[in-house]
């Protein structure tokens, strides 16, 4: 440790010495020497010593009492007293200053050596007490949370600046006021605190926490909602000098509630309003809740349809089909999970659900619900079985019209007898092998069946003339295209069979007839007929012409592929016949 620097302050000379030589034989060491009150200030502040022995009557116009005010104050330096007066006057002028010790002369070492020692062990002590005691203020300041300590008699000691703010009271404001008049909360509430301060804390020693959600009025009328406990203090002997009261503002967290309450409100009124059928299942499968829509549907009551199961008014089939949304939920595989299932209604009818369903978990990401939502789609599904119906009976009407048609074109051309069905089961068959729809294959098959219905216009004549057509006879054939469309096209049908025929003449470069259309601008249907079409014409024998072959039109096809003939169409033709095994009709 090193050693204390002692200044010593004595206006006679000798003695100074005499000080000096015993303070240094103790081993301290002496610092300055002064012999006046001004003198000793300066020689204070330019050396800062440990100790001060302070003679109090000193010559000039300030005398040691002064001298040790000035010093003490500025450089919380210990004060040793050294006089020859034991004068009671300036024995209480002295006291003020607060010395350490106070000796009288004629003193001998061993008095002065005791009294510095006694002198520099209480100034570190109270040092060290001050330190703490700065330290656990500066706590006090920094908490989020107010404090307020009392005394016995529940007057206010001390405030931190989180119960000033909360309280709008100022610490030196509030000092020796009655907690209560300091703390404005309710009268109810401040009896209550007022009785508990009293009856637990003080007297019991307990910690309590008093009721939560005062509200508590600052001075300038700001209301803030606070939680508090209250605590005894103790001292070192178990008293108890009093209490700490502890409170914080609890808006926050009360807007928090509000928020949660408010969305939890909305969430149920919008669950038991809507006119949508709603349910909470567990991720375990049981349904806890369900709402007035979603009874309604089945025809229960909530608390009849709460008691069952959900496979207990569940399709058996459909069954699974839950099943497997709970299970692509919980493996968070989709967000939200949609599929139509069939319920039973109360009274055994099928009652057909569009289902949306969810899971729902907190912010852990535990997962607590499936939230699910049903629309009745039973009436769409009833329409759209009437719908089908009607579909398939006009189908078989126009079926039967075409028929007609048909046998009416054949009737009058006795030697294209069978060309119209042999094609159209071809191009059906290629329509099937190129992977096309089953209504477009519907819709080929029906418009090749009555492709030259047209021919109703042509002459007689021209149609079974057995030797070559000139040029204007045969334009008059091309015009069957043409007229088979003006006859069907206001014939009601799901296919578009009028354009079809219009363009089974058309070829892929543009050279065909009646439009002289090109590439992607001729139907797919209208392409896949062309090809039979000459297929089956030169496999068959022609009033003005015996049969070319099924070779040579196979060969006329693959020849022609991308000029004349769709690609794909003339590649599904030549399979079927070269691999497929695929034969012309017999009629
Ligand atoms: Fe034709």
């Amino acid at each position: 440790m090193p050693k204390a620097k002692i200044l010593i302050v004595e206006d006679e000379a000798i003695v100074a010495q005499d000080i000096r030589k015993s303070v240094e034989a103790m081993g301290y060491v002496v610092c300055a020497v002064a012999s006046s009150g001004a003198e000793a200030i300066q020689k204070a502040e330019e050396t800062r010593p440990d100790l001060v022995l302070m003679d109090i009557v000193l010559k000039g116009d300030m005398d040691g009492v002064q001298a040790a005010g000035e010093i003490g104050a500025r450089f919380h330096v210990p004060i040793v007293y050294l006089t020859a007066y034991d004068d009671d006057t300036i024995l209480q002028r002295a006291k003020i200053t607060a010395p350490y010790a106070y000796i009288t002369k004629p003193f001998n070492d061993r008095e002065l050596h005791i009294a510095i020692e006694v002198a520099l062990y209480k100034h570190q002590a109270e040092a060290q007490i001050r330190k703490t005691e700065h330290r656990l203020a500066a706590v006090l300041r920094s908490v989020g949370d107010a404090v307020i300590a009392a005394d016995r008699e529940g007057r206010v000691t001390f405030m931190n600046p989180t119960a000033e703010k909360l309280t709008g009271w100022k610490q030196e404001d509030a000092y020796g006021k009655k907690l209560t008049e300091v703390l404005n909360i309710e009268q109810e509430e401040l009896e209550n605190l007022e009785r508990h301060l009293v009856e637990k804390v003080l007297t019991e020693g307990l910690i309590i926490n008093l009721l939560e959600d005062h509200l508590l009025v600052a001075k300038d009328g700001t209301e803030t909602p606070i939680s508090d406990s209250a605590a005894p203090i103790r001292d070192d002997d178990g008293e108890t000098p009093g209490t700490v009261l502890v409170f914080r503002d609890i808006s926050e967290r009360k807007r928090v509630e509000a928020l949660i309450w408010e969305s939890e409100g909305r969430f149920r009124a919008v669950f038991e309003r809507s006119t949508i059928g709603m349910s909470l299942t567990s991720p375990a499968g049981i349904l806890f809740q369900i709402n007035k829509a979603f009874a309604d549907m089945l025809g229960y009551t909530l608390e009849e349809l709460e008691k069952l199961n959900f496979t207990q008014f569940t399709h058996p089939d459909d069954v699974a089909k839950s099943r497997e949304c709970m299970r692509i939920l919980l493996a968070d595989e989709q967000v939200v999970y949609r599929f139509e299932k069939r319920y039973f209604h109360k009274n055994g009818d099928i009652v057909w659900g569009d289902v949306s369903a969810t899971l729902f978990c907190d912010e852990r990401g535990t997962q607590l619900y499936f939230i699910t939502s049903i629309v009745d789609i039973t009436e769409r599904k009833r329409a759209e079985k009437r719908l089908q119906e009607t579909l398939e009976s006009l189908r078989k009407a126009v079926g039967a019209t075409i028929q007609v048609m048909a046998a009416t074109v054949e009737t009058r051309d006795p030697y294209t007898a069978g060309h119209q069905i042999r094609s159209a089961d071809l191009a059906r068959a290629i329509a099937a092998e190129m992977g096309l729809s089953q209504d477009k294959i519907d819709a080929i098959r029906m418009a090749g069946s009555i492709h030259d219905i047209g021919k109703i216009s042509t002459p007689a004549e021209i149609l079974s003339k057995p030797t070559k057509l000139s040029d204007l006879e045969f334009s008059l054939i091309k015009e069957h295209a043409r007229q088979g469309y003006e006859i069907l096209k206001d014939v009601e049908s799901p296919w578009p069979l009028a354009e079809i025929v219009r363009q089974h003449h058309e070829r892929m470069d543009g050279s065909g007839y009646p439009r002289g259309l090109k590439g992607e601008e001729i139907m797919m249907e209208a392409r896949i007929i062309a090809v039979a079409d000459v297929v089956e014409a030169m496999a068959s024998h022609r009033p003005y012409r015996a049969a070319i072959g099924l070779n040579a039109a196979l060969e006329e096809i693959a020849r022609n592929k991308g000029t004349l003939y769709d690609v794909d169409v003339a590649a599904a033709c030549l399979r079927l016949f070269r691999e497929k095994g695929y034969q012309l009709q017999k009629v």
